[in-house]
């Protein structure tokens, strides 16, 4: 069987990373069919848009679709951020940022959770206005009874192909007393389909803290879209940052996985991005297409290089992107 992936570099060191996980894909038993599609910065420079439509036309017919990360200048009126587009052009619903540890002084022990943050509405809906001549701005936050059922039930199935046994829902229903009282009645609703499973609530600030008191505790956390953006950052310091921080947006039909990064504008061109982060979310789409026992590999292959300090900068390495790939596609066992 062949696969038919879509490669969308984009800007600064999207390219870069992109270019590195081609060589890592290319280096598995496996037979894909690479599919190039132009985006961001460099795509509006050449083409007048941030995401032509025959790019749109790739994403939708290929299996699944990696992207880099592009430059999103904010002074050009009307451009629009290309990856923000597309999570709503596909309805990707689900944001997955997964955290595991690394046996590595950047990260903390014991960590291994997955942020599963709603990724369609909340105050994301882009619904604002302008009122009292500019002195009163206001942004509405829209939850809904379907959005919040599928990523919900998505957390919970997800918890079960994990082999966990706990849910933690984030919410903060005791002052979003409507938008959060929904989210949080309808996980009570949600929660009795998955006996084998435990939900556990936890308010928004609470989850914060108990991220750098306890990271350990936590399986699976569900929550609304800012409160999914912001959670999973913070996770993410707790393993390493950025450089090793991966993602998928998954919808009913289409997925798209990148690095959570954006373009790096102060390193690009000069050969220091890390490209973990886009190794791993190509580790997710692995699983995502079927083949996990490849995805698995690809990550037990990062794990070891980074045990071995065999790194790029970012993780205090002296590696450049290439060497840390050349050390991945080694220890990739082939
Ligand atoms: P950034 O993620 O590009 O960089 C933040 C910091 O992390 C910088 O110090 C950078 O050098 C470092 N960094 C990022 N990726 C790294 C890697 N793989 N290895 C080592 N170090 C790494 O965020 P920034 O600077 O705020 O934004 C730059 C541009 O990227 C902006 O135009 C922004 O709009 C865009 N952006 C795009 C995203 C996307 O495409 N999904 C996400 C975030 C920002
Ligand atoms: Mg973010």
């Amino acid at each position: 069987m062949t696969y038919h992936i879509c490669l969308l570099p984009g800007d600064g060191i999207g390219p870069e990373v992109i270019a590195e996980a081609e060589k890592l894909l290319r280096a598995l038993p496996l037979n894909v069919d690479f599919t190039y599609g132009e985006i961001g910065y460099a795509a509006y420079q050449k083409l007048g848009t941030p995401l032509p439509d025959e790019t749109l036309e790739k994403v939708r017919k290929m299996d699944a679709t990696l992207f880099g990360a592009v430059t999103t200048p904010p002074n050009i009126p009307n451009y629009f951020s290309a990856i923000i587009r597309l999570r709503q052009t596909f309805d990707l619903y689900a944001n997955l940022r997964p955290c595991k540890s690394f046996d590595h002084p950047s990260s903390r022990p014991g960590i291994d959770l997955l942020v599963v943050r709603e990724n369609t509405e909340d105050l994301y809906s882009g619904v604002e206005r302008i009122e009292d001549n500019g002195d009163r701005a206001i942004s509405e936050r829209i939850i809904t009874r379907k959005a919040s059922e599928r990523i919900l039930r998505k957390a919970f199935e997800l918890a079960r192909q994990r082999g966990e046994t706990k849910v933690t829902v984030v919410h903060k229903a005791n002052v979003l007393r409507e938008s959060d009282g929904l989210f949080r009645r309808i996980a009570l609703e949600v929660a009795p389909a998955y006996p084998d499973i435990q939900m556990e609530e936890m308010l928004v600030d609470t989850c914060a803290m108990e991220l750098i008191r306890a990271p350990e505790q936590f399986d699976v956390i569900v929550t609304t879209n800012l409160f999914g953006d912001i959670l999973s950052d913070e996770a993410s310091m707790l393993v390493g940052g950025l450089g090793v921080a991966c993602s998928g947006n998954i919808g009913e039909k289409v997925a798209i996985f990148e690095p959570v990064h954006g373009s790096g504008p102060k390193i690009a061109g000069q050969h220091k991005a890390n490209p973990t982060a886009t190794f791993l979310s190509a580790a997710m789409m692995l699983d995502f297409i079927g083949e996990s026992a490849l995805g698995k590999r690809v990550r037990e292959a990062v794990a070891d290089c980074i045990a071995q300090n065999a790194v790029t900068e970012d993780l205090g390495g002296t590696l450049t992107t290439e060497q840390m790939t050349e050390e991945v596609i080694k220890r990739l066992g082939i």
